[in-house]
């Protein structure tokens, strides 16, 4: 395999998009427009809330002087907490580009692939952020965060009491939510993690709770319901220097104190990167942005695409899920986020290392468009 380096790139010569008339480019360049990016975002696009590694510009190039798509393009990252429609707002506003909800794939988006089976079902979903809202945004009728359930079982946190920053929430709630059914004694049918959840010590005690009896808190002991993760990161880039522990993290504390307190071992289904089926999804997506005259399937009932680009900062799960996904994928990884280290990582490489997102696209395009 090749491992290219940006050293090398920088080496031809330079050229500069902008000198070129944006009409001209624009005709120039579609016919060949048979790529398409996808751009993690923690780490490689954002650090907390702020734009890193050059991103807004890098973006910026991806559209034409009248704000249209130029490149086919989305996010693929296993954060989430928000529905796709506000996250496209948010990161809008952040990268200062104009970016629509379908260019936004979370962890959870491939949890409305369920709706069919648990629709009307009572579901618990938790995380950092709105999990309920994503999920009934998705079409499921009967959802509660595990906040507004747990709220519903007396005691059912022996601490809470001193966990300050929940009260507020709980009066809130009781004013807002009155389902049309007795929760405290309808099984919850599937538990979903969303997001990094927030109060690790009740999530665990009340998942436990759930999952061990069948649904029903309190109960004896029956059939685990199904549970689900968004992703399954152990550790990811945040605002703090250092990595933070993920919802990967958070699963292999569950499991372990589930499998410590009941007879068979917890089941679970983790979704997001590094799975092959998020990066034929992204594909799927993607070739939705390509320019009409190429839009069509091949024979073989691909899409046309030559190239796809992953750019990412985490090897166990952007790189790795590239790699796995096989062609078109191309993987890129910066080290602006999880991966600050050696040139490239011994057990998953990247077909290029760069130091920044912006030196990355820098590559895409002239690799596209003028070799
Ligand atoms: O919680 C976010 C984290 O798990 C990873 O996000 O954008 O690096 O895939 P991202
Ligand atoms: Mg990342």
């Amino acid at each position: 395999m090749t491992v290219y380096r940006i050293s090398q790139i920088k080496n031809k010569a330079p050229f500069s998009f902008q000198s070129l008339q944006a009409s001209r480019f624009f005709s120039q360049l579609q016919p060949k427009c048979s790529f398409g990016i996808a751009f993690d975002i923690d780490g490689v696009v954002l650090r907390g809330r702020f734009p890193i590694g050059g991103s807004s510009r890098a973006l910026t190039r991806l559209y034409d002087d009248s704000g249209s798509l130029k490149v086919p393009f989305l996010f693929l990252t296993n954060g989430g907490g928000i529905p796709e429609s506000r996250r496209a707002l948010e990161l809008s506003e952040l990268l200062g580009v104009n970016i629509l909800p379908s260019q936004v794939v979370q962890g959870h988006s491939p949890f409305k692939n369920l709706l069919k089976r648990f629709e009307n079902e009572l579901i618990v979903a938790t995380g950092k952020g709105e999990p309920a809202l994503v999920m009934s945004e998705y079409g499921f009728k009967k959802v509660l965060s595990l906040d507004e359930y747990a709220s519903y079982f007396e005691n059912i946190d022996p601490v809470s009491q001193y966990k300050t920053w929940t009260t507020e929430q709980v009066s809130t709630r009781s004013c807002h939510s009155v389902p049309g059914y007795i929760v405290s004694s309808e099984r919850v049918k599937a538990a979903f993690v969303i997001s990094d959840p927030v109060d690790w010590g009740r999530d665990i005690q009340v998942l436990c709770d759930i999952l061990r009896s069948g649904g029903l808190p309190g109960r004896i002991n029956g059939h685990q319901p199904p549970l689900y993760f968004a992703a399954d990161d152990l550790e990811y880039q945040a605002a703090f220097p250092s990595e933070r522990l993920g919802m990967g993290a958070f699963r292999i504390a569950l499991e372990s104190i589930f499998n410590r307190i009941h007879h068979s071992p917890l089941e679970y289904v983790t979704f997001g990167k590094p799975n092959p089926f998020v990066f034929k999804n992204a594909e799927t997506i993607l070739s939705q942005f390509m320019p009409s005259c190429l839009a069509t399937k091949g024979d073989t009932g691909s899409y046309p695409f030559k190239t796809l680009y992953m750019i990412g900062d985490n090897p166990m799960v952007d790189i790795k899920g590239a790699r796995q996904a096989g062609h078109p994928w191309f993987s890129i990884l910066t080290r602006t986020g999880v991966f600050k280290g050696a040139d490239n990582h011994p057990e998953f490489p990247a077909d290029l290392v760069v130091d920044t997102v912006e030196e990355a696209v820098d590559y895409i395009l002239k690799r596209e468009f003028y070799s």
